[in-house]
C-alpha cells in the first residue's frame, strides 16, 4: 500500500523525523482556516499541496505557495479537483513554507535483484532521481544496507559521505537517515523516499516530501496500518471480497472467473482472453482463486461477488479436482446456487462449469441431475472458455 504524503509525514513525525507542520483540507474554506491558524502563530507563508499518490505534483501545478489565508483558499480552489496523471485531487496538505537553501534526495528500498536493502542518496534532489541517475550518475550514491546490522549512526554518516552532502547538512542528514531506517523497519515498509530532503537557511535538515510503501504482507502485525487504507481508491467489489477473505482482483472484462488454485486461475485468464478475441475482444472480469479445499459457502461468497459485478455477462467456473474432489465441488456449486437464491439473489447470468480431475464424472452427473437453468457444462478448459466468451459477447 502506498501512503499519501501527509500520511508518510505523520509516520515520520512519530519517529522524530523533522517535517513541516501541516494539516489536511478537503475544501478551500478549510485550507483558509488552516492557514489562519498558521498566521496566528506568525507563519504567513504556507504551501498548498495536492494529495495524490503520484510524483511530479510540483511540475503539474499541484504544489503552490500562498501568501496568507485568502491566498491559501484561492490556491486550494485551483488545486482541488485537478487531475494529476489520472489522479483526481480530493484533498490538499496545507503546511508551513520552508525557507529552502538546498534540496537533496534520499531513499531506502528493497533491492530484490540483490536480495538486500538499499539506500540511495544524492546532493541533487527535488527532481526525479531517475533523471539525475541518467544525466549525472556519479551524483547518485547507492549504499547497500545489511538487514541484520541495519543503519546506525556510523552507517548513516557513511551514506551521507558517499552522497557528498555538504558539511552544513551532514550531521542533520545522518541523524534523519538513522530515524528513517527505524521507520522502514518498524513499519514494514518496502520504500521510504524523501525528495527533497532539504537544508533550510537556518541550518536544519527537514523531510519536505515523503513517499512510503508499506508491505501488505505484514498487515497481520501492523494493526494501525488499516487506518491508512484509502477507501475512495479501493474498488468496492475488492473491498467486499477482502472482507470475506477471498483472493479477488477486479479486472476490466465481462467474463467472471472462479477457479481453485492461483496457477489454474492465471491460465484461465489467458485462455479466456484468447478465446474472447474471436468474440469482439471479450475479456476476463476478475481473478478469483477460491483455493484447494473450498466449501460451498466459499463458492457462494465467490459467486455472490462475481454476480454482483454489473460488468459480468457470463461466469466461467474452472475447477480441477484434487484433494477436494469434483463431486464435493459440484455439491458446493449446487448449495451455493441455493444459498444465493435463498438470499433473494436470482442467478440469471449463465454459468459455464468445467470440472476435471479427481471424481470428474461424479461431479458432472451431480450438476446434470440438479439441472439448474443457469448452469452449462463443458468438459474441456478451452471449450468452456470459448463458450463463456461467446455468452458474454451476446
Ligand atoms: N513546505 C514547503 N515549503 C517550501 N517549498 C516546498 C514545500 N513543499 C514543497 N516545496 C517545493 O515544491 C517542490 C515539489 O514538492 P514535492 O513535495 O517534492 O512534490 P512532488 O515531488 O510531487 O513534485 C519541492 O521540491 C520544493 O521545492
Ligand atoms: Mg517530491
Amino acid at each position: 500500500m502506498d501512503l499519501f504524503e501527509h500520511q508518510a509525514k505523520e509516520l515520520f513525525a512519530e519517529y522524530g523525523v523533522p517535517v513541516p507542520q501541516g494539516k489536511v483540507a478537503h475544501t478551500p474554506e478549510e485550507a483558509r482556516e488552516i492557514a489562519e491558524g498558521f498566521a496566528a502563530t506568525g507563519t504567513a507563508r504556507v504551501v498548498v499541496k495536492a494529495q495524490v499518490k503520484t510524483g511530479g505534483r510540483g511540475k503539474a501545478g499541484g504544489v503552490k505557495v500562498a501568501d496568507g489565508p485568502a491566498d491559501a483558499e484561492e490556491k486550494a480552489r485551483q488545486i482541488l479537483g485537478m487531475d494529476i496523471k489520472g489522479h483526481t485531487v480530493h484533498k490538499v496538505l496545507v503546511e508551513e513554507a520552508s525557507d529552502i537553501a538546498e534540496e537533496y534526495y534520499f531513499s531506502f528500498l528493497l533491492d530484490r535483484a540483490n536480495r538486500t536493502f538499499l539506500s540511495i542518496a544524492s546532493a541533487e534532489g527535488g527532481m526525479e532521481i531517475e533523471e539525475v541517475a541518467h544525466t549525472n550518475p556519479e551524483a547518485v550514491a547507492k549504499v547497500a544496507v545489511d538487514a541484520l546490522a541495519g543503519v546506525d549512526a556510523a552507517a548513516a554518516a557513511e551514506i551521507v559521505r558517499q552522497a557528498r552532502l555538504p558539511e552544513a547538512a551532514a550531521a542533520g542528514a545522518a541523524e534523519l537517515i538513522e530515524k528513517l531506517w527505524t521507520v522502514f523497519v518498524k513499519e514494514d515498509a518496502t520504500l521510504v523516499e524523501v525528495n527533497p530532503l532539504i537544508l533550510t537557511r537556518d541550518g536544519r535538515v527537514v523531510a519536505l516530501d515523503g513517499k512510503v510503501t508499506l508491505d501488505d504482507n505484514a498487515e497481520f502485525r501492523q494493526d494501525k496500518h488499516t487506518a491508512f487504507a484509502d477507501s475512495s481508491a479501493t474498488d468496492p467489489l475488492e473491498a467486499r471480497a477482502k472482507e470475506k477473505g477471498l483472493n479477488y482482483v477486479k479486472l476490466d472484462g465481462e467474463v467472471g472467473i472462479i477457479g481453485n488454485g492461483a496457477g489454474l486461475v492465471m491460465s484461465t485468464l489467458d485462455v479466456v482472453a484468447y478465446a474472447g478475441e474471436e468474440f469482439g475482444g471479450v475479456k476476463p472480469a476478475n481473478f478469483l482463486d477460491i483455493g484447494g479445499g473450498a466449501s460451498a459457502e466459499v463458492m457462494a461468497n465467490g459467486l455472490d461477488i462475481i454476480l454482483g459485478d454489473p460488468a459480468v455477462k457470463s461466469v466461467f467456473v474452472n475447477v480441477f479436482g484434487g484433494i477436494t474432489a469434483c463431486d464435493a465441488v459440484a455439491n458446493g456449486i449446487v448449495q451455493a446456487l441455493e444459498l444465493l437464491e435463498s438470499r433473494g439473489e436470482s442467478v440469471d447470468k449463465p454459468l459455464v462449469v468445467r470440472l476435471d480431475g479427481n471424481n470428474a464424472e461424479l461431479g458432472r452427473s451431480i450438476l446434470t441431475e440438479r439441472n439448474h437453468g443457469a448452469v452449462q457444462q463443458v468438459d474441456t478448459m478451452d471449450g468452456a472458455a470459448r463458450r463463456a466468451a461467446e455468452l458474454a459477447s451476446r
